[in-house]
């Protein structure tokens, strides 16, 4: 049985391209069923579009950096609705509270770019090369109502290479991002994390 994956982004969507890439191509035993955005013009709804997986823009209310909490209950139901049964965050920029995260224990995750726990929040990147750190990388972990707080489930390094700016850092951690996402959803898929 296929498992029935709901994801959200704010962005252009290349994880989320990685992830549907790997399950056209049989590599995952899993099928996206819904794919939501805070951000109207996201590159990630278009994507979605292309590969007719259905897609929408959900008005985020008043807040910055979170859902307004009767929103967060809709895309809550709405991801039941769909039989979700794994929230994938790729690229979504706003932290989730109780009406999400309660609706989905264990089964909420999210892709950082760095090493967690260290270069929480934003341009991890950034903070990597500012911090002079030789190496570097992404992670895959559980979400909580924390910022990038969650349990680890996986990681991988990239080195930070000499002449690197933020630019090249950031799509070398991309070019991981995009081999360990999918693995880790395919893990989940297979039942093998609880
Ligand atoms: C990725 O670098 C991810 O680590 C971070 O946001 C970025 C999303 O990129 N959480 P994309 O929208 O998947 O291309």
């Amino acid at each position: 049985m296929a498992l029935k994956i709901g994801v959200l982004g704010s962005g252009k969507g290349s994880n989320f391209v990685a992830i549907a890439d790997a399950i056209a191509a049989g590599q995952i035993p899993a099928e996206v069923v819904l794919v939501l955005s805070d951000v109207p013009d996201a590159g990630i709804l278009a994507q979605a579009i292309q590969r007719r997986i259905p897609a929408r823009y959900v008005e985020p209310g008043k807040f910055k950096t979170r859902f307004e909490p009767h929103v967060e209950e809709r895309v809550a139901a709405a991801l039941r609705d769909a039989g979700v049964e794994l929230v994938v965050l790729a690229g979504f920029m706003r932290m989730l509270r109780a009406p999400l995260l309660d609706a989905f224990p264990r089964r909420v995750i999210n892709i950082h770019p760095s090493l967690l726990p260290k270069h929480r929040g934003l341009a991890a990147w950034k903070q990597a090369l500012d911090a002079g750190d030789a190496v570097s990388g992404c992670t895959v972990h559980f979400v909580d109502s924390g910022m990038d707080t969650g349990e680890i489930i996986a990681q991988a390094e990239v080195p930070v290479l000499p002449g690197d700016t933020p630019e090249t850092l950031h799509a070398r951690i991309q070019v991981a991002e995009h081999r360990l996402y999918p693995e880790v959803v395919a893990r989940f898929a297979r039942g093998e994390i609880g």
